[in-house]
């Protein structure tokens, strides 16, 4: 299984996004966004026009997790801004499969979040609508936050679920991230990473990418032996 590492803009220097993006564009696999509405979340991000500046200068492709309260309305929207993934999430979508549809059809992946206290199995059946699962491994909102390892388990159930679905989906983590809980994750089964702090808050974020591939790798590999 490849290991994916998506760093997080929200704990970049939001005044120099395109720097920021450049110092991870040759060892990261996306550039994560977080949008944040202050209605779905108590925080407020970044829109449409800022995925559309740093669809410009970003190398990478743009991976839009969108926390808002109206995905579908806008979804669509941030694939004709550049999104290469839009993620929206469970718990705010009113027709998630009309609007992962949407997604797909105007060209990008779809991905379906879930928060800590969200079930996976009620979507097994909308696997075949994504190309992704997040589960949040914090409550969405902030970063910096501290990893949930309550969520573990299910990561796991995801995992086993996409198995026996048996298409090519991937199984993101999101929220406290780190050297010291990306093994956990990798071993519940997740493949795709999102990590803020533990990237842009280090001194070397393109070191700290590759140290924290290494360490899913690792993991990955300990539990198929
Ligand atoms: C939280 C966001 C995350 C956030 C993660 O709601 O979805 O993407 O940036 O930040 P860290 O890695 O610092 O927990
Ligand atoms: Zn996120």
């Amino acid at each position: 299984m490849d290991m994916q590492i998506s760093p997080s803009l929200l704990a970049a220097d939001f005044a120099r996004l395109a720097d920021e993006a450049a110092s991870v564009a040759d060892v990261a696999d996306w550039l994560h966004i977080d949008v944040m509405d202050a209605h779905f979340v108590p925080n407020l991000t970044v829109g449409l026009p800022v995925v559309a500046a740093v669809r410009k200068h970003a190398k990478l492709p743009l991976d839009c997790h969108l926390m808002i309260a109206d995905p579908d309305r806008w979804a669509p929207e941030y694939v004709q801004a550049g999104a290469a993934n839009v993620t929206i999430h469970a718990e705010a979508a009113s027709a998630p499969v009309r609007t992962l549809r949407m997604i797909r059809a105007a060209g990008a992946r779809a991905g379906l979040a879930l928060n800590p206290g969200t079930a996976v199995e009620p979507y097994a059946d909308l696997l075949p609508e994504i190309d992704m699962l997040l589960v949040m491994t914090v409550e969405p909102g902030f970063g910096g936050q501290p990893f949930l390892d309550l969520v573990l388990p299910k990561v796991a159930r995801a995992r086993d679920l996409i198995t026996r679905y048996g298409g090519e989906v991937w199984l993101q983590v999101d929220g406290g991230v780190s050297e010291e809980t990306i093994g956990r994750c990798a071993e519940a089964g997740a493949d795709v990473f999102v990590a803020g702090t533990a990237v842009f808050g280090a001194q070397d974020p393109a070191g700290a990418v590759e140290h924290l591939r290494r360490s899913a790798q690792d993991a990955a590999a300990r539990k198929a032996r």
